[in-house]
């Protein structure tokens, strides 16, 4: 062959590779609202930026005719490329090949992607839509999808992952997601679940659509699955273009310093007038995080599951931090089993990835009730507990409110190794509320008192003394345990300085092969 000839070759297997599964079932695609595997990734990266490896990949396999239907690339898009200029290894699988179902040669391209972003110390992003295992290849498939675990594994904490799930994701195939640190779904295009409605159906009876067996709206608020639901693909790629921005490109690096141009003495007077008078009325913790940060710009993790507890990211004076914060708007802001575990894996991920942290605190306590107790929130507030005294990243705690009980400890407090913990005047910081202190305290003395009258004087006098001595963050601030009662208005302002002198914080865990967290 001429040199010619072979030029054009390669160019019309180019050609042929990026045709996928070939057009019929490109436009077969397309007509259910979905994008390519290359259209994602090139809506996803930065223009021009993608480098695709392993093009020429084919299956192996010679069962059921599949020698006779061999596609380059075999069913996923593999390389890298860079999201506002900085590496990230990806693949997308495509559903034109065999439904993205996942070959032998298949998990080999994946495997190759994140031993590289490994190497490199890089993201590694999965867009995912996929018929799972290739139900031909058998045994081969579910090897290459162990193969793929054990990497997910492996670069846990070391870089960032995340995973798109734009299509089908079912079966074993969810445990690679499930591994990774977040997932976005796109609305009604999407599912994720061990087994679908015809297996539930044929095992327990049970009729349910796809959409509320693993549907992204499902999985976004009541399973916790999700981190993220998006309308649409492009409204995924933004994300987690957004996302990343927040992030290092592995835990041995900083997350990238922006410029900021919001002072950091913006004063928010605003602030001290967000709490009610009322310690029962509700406020929007939302309004408060918002205040604090940069240009008002909050990125909110998990926004539809566990409401109770808000987590995001945000920038201060142009440094990434993670926030956790009650919301005293949703169940009073109390800690369940869901908040709880919500809380503590984006702790966990914040400290992995060397994102200081910073902790608003307005919580009436545990849940009670048999119903938490049965789920187990002794086991599910001890990891947030866990979380927060294992972090060694710079960690700031303002206390706005109710601060009770164990929910007191758990919520970063000064023992924890909280760096700053600071108040405001309005702060509660107690053993308990004051009506169930009082009955605790007075049960006894109030029963003998006949007279109603009486009974409710009594009652409000305690009730007031209790408040006076401990409704406030004084008593706690005389023993150090907070370093400051801080204006509300200029919490802003007291936590940038906070961080700041913390930038070279420096400690360590003691040495062990890993920590015992309460799963
Ligand atoms: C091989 C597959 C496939 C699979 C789909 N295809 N899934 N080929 N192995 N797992 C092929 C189809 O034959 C078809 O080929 C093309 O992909 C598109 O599939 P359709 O069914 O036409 O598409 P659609 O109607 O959109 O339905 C998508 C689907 C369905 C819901 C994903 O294909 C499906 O139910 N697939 C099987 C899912 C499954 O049971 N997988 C195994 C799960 S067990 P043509 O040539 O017609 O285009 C598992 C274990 C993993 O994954 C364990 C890991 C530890």
């Amino acid at each position: 062959m001429e040199i010619q000839e072979k030029v054009k070759n390669l160019i019309d297997l180019r050609a042929q590779a990026k045709l996928g599964g070939g057009q019929k079932r490109i436009d077969s695609h397309h007509s259910k609202g979905k994008f390519t595997a290359r259209e994602r990734i090139d809506m996803l990266l930065d223009e021009g930026s993608f480098e695709e490896i392993d093009m020429f990949v084919t299956h192996r396999c010679n069962n059921f005719g599949l020698e006779k239907e061999k596609f380059l690339g075999d069913g996923v898009v593999t390389g890298h490329g860079t999201i506002d200029g900085r590496i990230v290894f990806v693949y997308a699988q495509d559903f034109t090949v065999f439904g993205g179902s996942l070959s032998e040669t298949m998990a080999l391209k994946i495997c190759k992607i994140m031993d590289m972003a490994m190497k490199v110390g890089a993201p590694i992003i999965g867009i995912n839509d996929s018929g799972g295992a290739r139900i031909q290849e058998g045994v081969t498939s579910l090897a290459g999808y162990a193969e793929i675990f054990q990497r997910n594994i492996l670069a846990s904490g070391v870089v960032p992952q995340i995973s798109a799930i734009f299509g089908p994701c079912a079966g074993g195939a969810v445990y690679s997601p499930a591994l990774t640190d977040f997932i976005l779904m796109t609305e009604q295009t999407s599912y994720m679940f061990v087994t679908g409605p015809k297996v539930v159906k044929s095992v327990t009876g049970e009729d349910i659509s796809t959409e509320n067996l693993g549907g992204a709206g499902m999985h976004s608020s009541k399973s916790g699955v999700s981190h993220f639901k998006v309308s649409s693909e492009e409204e995924g790629c933004n994300a987690i273009r957004k996302l990343l921005s927040f992030l290092p490109q592995n835990n041995l690096e900083e997350a990238p310093l922006f410029d900021s141009n919001d002072p950091i003495n913006r004063m928010e007077d605003s602030l001290n007038e967000i709490i009610p008078d009322n310690p029962n009325q509700p406020y929007d913790m939302l309004q408060v995080v918002k205040a604090i940060v940069d240009n008002r710009d909050f990125f909110e993790v998990h926004k539809n599951y566990a409401r109770n507890i808000i987590v995001g990211f945000a920038r201060l004076n142009g440094s990434s931090i993670g926030i956790v914060a009650n919301q005293p708007n949703f169940l009073a802001g109390v800690l369940d089993c869901d908040a709880s575990r919500k809380a503590a894996r984006f702790v966990r991920f914040c400290d992995a990835f060397n994102i200081p942290i910073l902790t608003l605190v307005d919580v009436p306590g545990f849940l009670p009730g048999s119903n938490q107790e049965y789920m187990g929130i002794i086991t599910h507030g001890a990891k947030l507990m866990f979380a927060y005294g294992e972090a060694t990243v710079p960690k700031v705690t303002v206390t706005l409110r109710k601060s009770y009980g164990g929910a007191h400890d758990v919520m970063s407090c000064k023992q924890l190794r909280g760096d700053f913990n600071y108040a405001w005047p309005t702060a509660e910081i107690a053993v308990m509320g004051a009506a169930g202190a009082i009955e605790v305290l007075e049960g006894r003395n109030i029963a003998a008192i006949s007279n109603e009258e009486e009974k409710a004087a009594y009652i409000n006098e305690k009730t007031s003394e209790y408040k006076e001595k401990f409704a406030n963050p004084y008593q706690a601030a005389s023993f150090g345990y907070i370093d400051d009662v801080i204006e509300p208005r200029n919490t802003r302002f007291r936590v940038i300085r906070a961080f700041e002198s913390l930038q070279t914080k420096k400690l360590t865990n003691p040495l062990k092969k890993h920590s015992n967290i309460p799963l």
